[in-house]
């Protein structure tokens, strides 16, 4: 599948009232965020979104916050941190219109050039050990495909999980997308996989989307608890 698509931050101007993230009590309540609250809490500088946009009409979006882990959250992941809270930049919201889920399409390219630009900048401007997510169960396997692993269950949401993906390695994966170069004999994710997504000509997938899990996803508790 071959749609062009616009990737930009939300503006005042946008038309969100027209997104739709499918009936599933999970997007329902994205899509309720993006209709809702989006505008709101970026005028307020509680989040920052940015839309994929198809002919004008809103594919899919992402929101992110900035937020902070602690050593013991991520020393599996990570070794020889400072005992400080540890910066990380936060996939607070992420979905695609029902229309293109599951096409490999709108969150590969929301998840390379958004999250992982804004995490690269992030780590230059202030800061940020990696891209942190809580994620629903059917969406484990979207960021394990982008080389996140478990950390545990959120804390907050026992029902999500806490992802992460360091920013190290992010960076290496997108050194090696360009310039073709990879240092390793055997790469580990996301190497193998970003340049794989970053191809917009990756075939779409077929059958039917997973079953929705019924979680409870209330849209005006803290942005900074679901992925
Ligand atoms: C998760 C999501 C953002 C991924 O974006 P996408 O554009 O569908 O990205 P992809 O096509 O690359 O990823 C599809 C994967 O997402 C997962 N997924 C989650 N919800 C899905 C849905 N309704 N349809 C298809 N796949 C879905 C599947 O595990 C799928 O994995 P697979 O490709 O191995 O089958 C998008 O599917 C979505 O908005 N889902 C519903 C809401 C949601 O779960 N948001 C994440 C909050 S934690």
């Amino acid at each position: 599948m071959s749609v062009p698509l616009e990737i930009r931050p939300l503006s005042e101007r946008d038309l969100c009232t027209d997104f739709d993230a499918g009936g599933t009590p999970g997007g329902l309540a994205l899509t309720d965020f993006l209709r809702r609250h989006a505008k709101k809490h970026q005028r307020q500088g509680v989040s920052a979104t940015f839309l994929a946009l198809t002919d004008g009409k809103i594919a899919g979006y992402v929101t992110l916050v900035g937020a902070t882990v602690f050593r013991k959250d991520v020393e599996g992941v990570l070794k020889s941190l400072p005992p400080y809270p540890l910066p990380v930049l936060l996939i607070a919201r992420m979905a695609t219109a029902a229309d293109f889920q599951g096409k490999r399409l709108v969150g590969p390219r929301l998840m390379r050039d958004v999250v992982f630009v804004e995490a690269v900048a992030r780590r230059a401007g202030s800061g940020c050990v990696g891209i942190a997510t809580d994620a629903k169960p059917e969406a484990v396997t979207f960021y394990a495909r982008w080389g996140f692993t478990t950390l545990r269950a959120s804390a907050e949401l026992p029902a999500l999980s806490r992802m992460f993906l360091p920013l190290a390695t992010v960076q290496r994966a997108m050194e090696e997308a360009a310039t073709g170069i990879t240092s390793r004999a055997e790469p580990v994710r996301p190497e193998v996989v970003v340049p794989a997504l970053l191809d917009s000509s990756v075939p779409a997938i077929s059958g039917p989307p997973p079953e929705a899990v019924d979680l409870p996803f209330d849209q005006d508790a803290d942005v900074e608890t679901k992925g």
